[in-house]
């Protein structure tokens, strides 16, 4: 990334408000650099040399990368913009340009969603040759049965050219629900990442997702306390268990 960049997105990318209020800020004559005042929103400072103070208070250069991790909630797609759709990005609260989701949730789907502009952790973390497991409760219709964790354990066939990986069955209860439909709760464990891979892996044993959350990817948990519809960027030691799994041969 070159180090020259306008006085705006400087300030806007480090979080000192949006493009349109830190324009103001400047015009105002609220921003100095070097000890200057500046008035033009449009003036290139040195992002790594260059002192910016506004109001008195410096503002230090956004990092390069980051990485928020977001509850999605269900009733939003995971793209970066869409005309119609709600989409996973208007819960981050960072309005850089850069920022995508690192693979895909359905709409209806809840749970945990990275959120970075790091292409390569992406690109790792999405990897089929890295197996990164990624862990689903899942609410289906029917009674899951430990024949289907044999078969689930052994891979299935979902109608793609090779059977499915390997993939770990939890069942967690079997119960009839108040209309007398039986339901089943359970955690699935999968290393891939098909379109609607648990669905169609559930699907496959004639069993129906009615609910779908993604509960971990790698060591990486949904914290508990991370409520539907909360954006928050990753802890020190979140970063460290991501780059665990980018470290894995
Ligand atoms: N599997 C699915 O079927 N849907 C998701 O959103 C994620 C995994």
């Amino acid at each position: 990334m070159g180090k020259e960049v306008r006085l705006d997105k400087f300030l806007a990318d480090a979080g000192a408000g949006t493009r349109s209020e830190v324009k103001k800020f400047i015009q105002k004559g609220l921003v100095h650099v070097n000890g200057n005042l500046i008035k033009k929103p449009e003036q290139k400072i040195d992002k790594e040399t260059d002192q910016v103070v506004l109001a008195g208070e410096e503002i230090g250069a956004a990092p390069e990368f980051v990485y928020y991790l977001l509850h999605k909630p269900s009733g939003c797609i995971s793209a970066t913009e869409d005309r119609k759709e709600k989409t996973v990005m208007d819960f981050v609260p960072d309005k850089r340009k850069d920022l995508f989701p690192v693979g895909r949730l359905d709409k209806d789907t809840e749970g945990l969603l990275l959120i970075t502009n790091d292409g390569a952790l992406a690109h790792n973390l999405l990897s089929p040759k890295k197996h990164v497991e990624k862990t689903y409760y899942a609410v289906t219709e029917g009674k899951v049965t430990e024949e289907d964790v044999q078969k689930l354990a052994e891979g299935i066939d979902i109608g793609e050219k090779k059977n499915t990986l390997p993939a770990k069955l939890e069942i967690l209860s079997v119960k009839e629900d108040p209309e007398n439909v039986w339901k089943s709760e359970i955690y699935l464990t999968i290393c891939e990442g098909k379109f609607h891979q648990v669905k169609r892996m559930m699907e496959a044993l004639g069993k129906k997702v009615v609910y779908l959350k993604r509960i971990s990817m790698g060591s990486l948990l949904l914290p508990e306390d991370l409520k539907r519809g909360d954006c928050r960027l990753l802890t020190d030691s979140e970063m460290s268990l991501l780059r665990k799994i980018q470290e894995k041969p």
